[in-house]
């Protein structure tokens, strides 16, 4: 059984020296709203579901709370097939000597591009979404895909990728590492081509067309609430490698330029590299390592993406490390709603953010947070499910069984701090 030290939730504010700060250009608007015409040319696009839930806002005493749910995202059940489409539709219009914007759905699936383009074949690693949507685009636009899984990942997900036609295969090697033998593989295969979700020193260009693509859900976010008269003063979004935070971040830095929403990153306990690198306070990057366990698989990357972290360096107010209790709370609270609310259907990566902002405005010890993040009755609140249920069976060991972590302890012991 964990210690209760390990059942805390850990935060940290940002006061880290700001960089030049030249990444966050990059999420710019308009950067977003190309990316954003790309995938509304895809015959499965339509704009996911932003649920207001009112009763529940009320209940944790805030003015409104909405959530994204991205588990409506091309019948992919996660937001990151956004990443993955646009960096590949980027590197083909590239190649080509085009711009993005010529080769919409209809074109890139063409004969005729096929026989321009030739034959490639992308690589990836990944716990499970992103290589699902990889081998989901690189099988409609007729090419090959190669994806690499971590030990701990699931046949569920492993089965998922399968079926796109991708050669997929679980390694004795945590997440970081399959990143690194993909990124081998790819260079040493003829017309290989590396689409990771993480940039580090070097490989930048594709990670940031990946962000860029995940724009697609900020943007929508934005123009829904705007719908809804709207402004938001807080938003909490859930990291890995920090691609879709960096994303999401870097669009309401942008859009909201004077006077931002107050930002929060949320990890998994087990990978928290942005708030070991935010508690380390001099702008640097930490590191984790090791096998990473936790229930939150999306979320056990230990190494921060280098695009990404110069953005929330300089835009993201506070940086927080859970343990696995809060997103099997999150899971919940979000299947069990507030009469009069909607359910949400939210896996373990997608609802942390959720089992957060529920901790933080109900649990006493958490009041120092609540107050340094100026979360009260004012409060118009965005989060993003960022999948459903990936994994069916965890998703219901949580919900029927109250399931709280990797190792089946009880809800009752893990919740005490
Ligand atoms: C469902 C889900 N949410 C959030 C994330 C975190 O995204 P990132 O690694 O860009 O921080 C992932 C990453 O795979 C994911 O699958």
């Amino acid at each position: 059984m964990a210690n209760k030290a390990d059942n805390q939730i850990k935060w940290v504010l940002n006061k880290m020296p700001k960089s030049d700060d030249k990444q966050v250009a990059n999420m710019s608007l308009e950067e977003m709203s190309k990316a954003n015409n790309f995938h509304k040319s895809f015959p499965q696009y339509s704009v996911t579901p932003l649920t207001g839930l009112p009763h529940l806002a009320e209940y944790l005493g805030l003015k409104k709370l909405y959530v994204k749910d991205e588990s409506y995202r091309f019948g992919l059940n996660a937001f990151k097939v956004l990443g993955g489409s646009y960096a590949i539709a980027r590197y083909m219009a590239q190649q080509l000597g085009k711009d993005v914007s010529e080769v919409p759905y209809d074109v890139l699936t063409s004969e005729k591009l096929k026989e321009d383009f030739g034959q490639a074949t992308f690589f990836t690693a990944t716990d499970g979404n992103h290589g699902r949507g990889v081998a989901w685009a690189a099988n409609k636009l007729g090419q090959k895909c190669v994806v690499r899984m971590p030990k701990g990942t699931t046949q569920t997900r492993l089965n998922n990728i399968a079926k796109e036609n991708a050669t997929v295969t679980i390694e004795n090697l945590n997440y970081d590492e399959c990143v690194r033998m993909a990124a081998k593989e790819a260079a040493e295969t003829e017309h290989g081509i590396m689409v990771q979700d993480t940039a580090w020193e070097g490989y930048e260009e594709i990670p940031t067309w990946i962000m860029q693509g995940y724009g697609t859900l900020a943007l929508e976010a934005d123009h829904q609430l705007e719908e809804d008269n709207c402004r938001p003063t807080h938003i909490f979004i859930q990291a890995g490698v920090g691609s879709l935070a960096g994303a999401v971040v870097g669009y309401f830095a942008n859009r909201f330029k004077e006077n931002p929403p107050i930002m929060t990153v949320v990890e998994a306990k087990a990978a928290d590299c942005l708030f070991r690198s935010a508690s380390k306070g001099d702008g640097s990057r930490v590191d984790v390592t090791g096998d990473m366990l936790t229930i939150m698989a999306g979320l056990a990357c230990g190494e921060p993406n280098t695009v990404s972290w110069d953005i929330l360096r300089n835009h993201a107010d506070a940086f927080v490390s859970c343990p696995d209790w809060v997103s099997a709370n999150g899971t919940r609270i979000y299947s069990s709603p507030m009469k009069g609310d909607e359910r949400v259907i939210s896996g373990e990566s997608g609802s942390v953010t959720m089992g957060l902002v529920a901790a933080i405005m109900t649990k006493p010890e958490l009041k120092e947070l609540k107050e340094a993040l100026k979360l009260d009755e004012n409060s118009q609140v965005l989060l993003v499910s960022s999948e459903g249920d990936t994994d069916p069976d965890r998703y219901r060991e949580i919900v029927w069984e109250g399931l709280c972590g990797t190792d089946k302890e009880p809800f009752a012991d893990l919740q005490e701090n």
